[in-house]
């Protein structure tokens, strides 16, 4: 089949990929002419395991194109996706002016006895499908109606195993009711739900909320467990224990039980904020996410106000090392990480920061600019610090070499936020150890 990708981000980039690697000929569109310059040169944009390989392979065979003409990828194509941004409004409303503005584009593109899907891949609010297809016949000139169909497909890949996440989804859903759109979204998903995972398919509005619902969800589990820590803390009781034991009960699961310094990213953020901001909009007061948005924006300090209890209160003058910078391990996307706002707070105190992060380095640059120091590895942040916090899990934060930790620190003390290391194991090397939703560690002689 011949499709469209439009924007050609996180999730556009990986959407054309993947179709193109079930044998689809895809063509990617996105204004920022400096990406498509060197998606189309072979050089990939943005860090998500296992995609560069796929990239060049199908690119090299032919099957996936870069361009910045949306008439010329829209020409071609049977299926339109849009992977354009929502970001946050100012009152929290997911911003729909990048899908609407391409679907008054595709209005001026689409020709009667051409019949096209358009899909729309974005998190997008209730309602939005009916709203492109309406800006898509006012903006034509012609009588285009039966022309073409809008559906919801929301994505639900996640950023790091997003490659895995799209050629083996957990399901696929699919919201329309037009039949020939059934037909050929059937066709295109196919090839990856061959192990028996559903295409789900409904009405366009219950897709488009099961997207918020999902990532609401996951917000709540998210919240419910850092409060969970807040009172392991307070009870002297330990998080681990909790979580293991309420987890082994199916009916809650293992998974997303783990707390933290608050959730961040690109979409749990804005897409509670969008869902609350909707909900009101229609007349109900959504409560728990409203709970669950300021829990997270209190979680993402709580290592701060440790680290300034444990400093008497005054962090001035003391410098810092921080592993990990992307909102979450995998990515070097760096949108509403958590490690931010602890940065911003230290530096706000008058403490300094050296950072590093594997992949995020770059993005992270771009917005801190000089603000802090960017160390070239791990251990190269460490020298000179009064203490290491980490902010990111990434897999080789999780067995340092604690001797040379220990060398490089000026006091041996860690301010763990992803609960990373055995307190067993920590407690016989003499570390000050704080974490989330267990026991403080006290290295003797090092007062807490
Ligand atoms: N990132 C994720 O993990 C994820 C997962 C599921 C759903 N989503 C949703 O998918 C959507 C896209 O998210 P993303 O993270 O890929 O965003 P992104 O910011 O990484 O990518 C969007 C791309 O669209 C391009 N763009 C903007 N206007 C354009 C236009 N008029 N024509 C062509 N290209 C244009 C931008 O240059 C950018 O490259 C959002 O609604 C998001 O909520 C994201």
């Amino acid at each position: 089949m011949k499709i469209a990708v439009i924007g050609t981000g996180y999730v556009g980039l990986v959407t054309g990929t993947c179709f193109a690697e079930t044998g689809n000929m895809v063509t990617c569109v996105d204004i920022n002419a400096e990406k498509v310059q060197k998606l189309s040169s072979g050089e990939i944009t943005i860090y998500e395991p296992g995609l560069e390989k796929l990239f060049l392979r199908n690119q090299k065979e032919g099957r996936l194109f870069f361009t910045q003409s949306l008439a010329e990828a829209v020409a071609q194509a049977h299926v339109i996706f849009l992977a354009l941004p929502t970001p946050p409004d100012e009152d929290g409303s997911a911003d729909l002016r990048y899908i609407l503005g391409v679907a008054s584009d595709l209005g001026t593109l689409i020709k009667p006895g051409d019949y096209k899907v358009i899909v729309d891949k974005s998190t997008v609010p209730v309602g939005t499908a009916s709203s492109v297809r309406d800006t898509i016949n006012a903006a034509s000139t012609q009588n285009i109606e039966k022309w073409f169909d809008v559906v919801s497909n929301p994505e639900f890949l996640r950023e790091g195993v997003a490659v895995d996440d799209f050629m083996k989804p957990d399901r696929v859903v699919i919201g329309t009711t037009a039949s020939e759109a059934i037909r050929i979204m059937n066709e295109l998903y196919a090839p990856f739900v061959r192990q028996g995972n559903p295409i789900i398919f409904m009405d366009e509005y219950s897709a488009e909320l099961t997207k918020y619902a999902a990532n609401a969800f996951l917000a709540v589990k998210i919240s419910f467990m850092n409060e969970i820590a807040r009172l392991c803390e307070l009870f002297g009781a330990d998080v681990d224990m909790v979580r293991r034991g309420i987890g082994s009960d199916e009916r809650i699961g293992r998974r997303f039980l783990f707390p933290g310094i608050g959730y961040g990213g690109s979409c749990f953020p804005k897409d509670v904020k969008a869902l609350s901001k909707s909900s009101k909009d229609a007349g109900y007061d959504f409560r728990i996410l409203d709970a669950v948005m300021t829990v997270n924006e209190k979680q993402k300090l709580h290592l701060v106000q440790k680290m300034k209890a444990f400093y008497d209160n005054d962090l001035n003058g003391k410098h810092f090392a921080l592993w990990g910078l992307a909102f979450k391990p995998n990515t070097d996307d760096v949108r509403e990480a958590p490690a931010f706002e602890i940065i911003n707070a230290l530096l706000e105190a008058g403490a300094t920061v050296s950072a590093f992060d594997p992949e995020a380095m770059h993005n992270s640059k771009e917005i801190l600019g000089e603000r802090i120091r960017f160390a070239e590895s791990q251990y190269e942040a460490l020298e000179a610090a009064d203490a290491l916090i980490i902010a990111t899990e990434w897999n080789e934060f999780r067995t340092p070499d604690f001797e040379k930790i220990s060398q490089l620190l000026k006091e041996k003390v860690i301010f763990d936020g992803r609960n990373l290391f055995d307190l067993q194991k920590i407690r016989q090397m003499d570390f000050h150890y704080e974490s989330v939703g267990r026991r403080t560690i006290t290295q003797p002689g090092i007062e807490s």
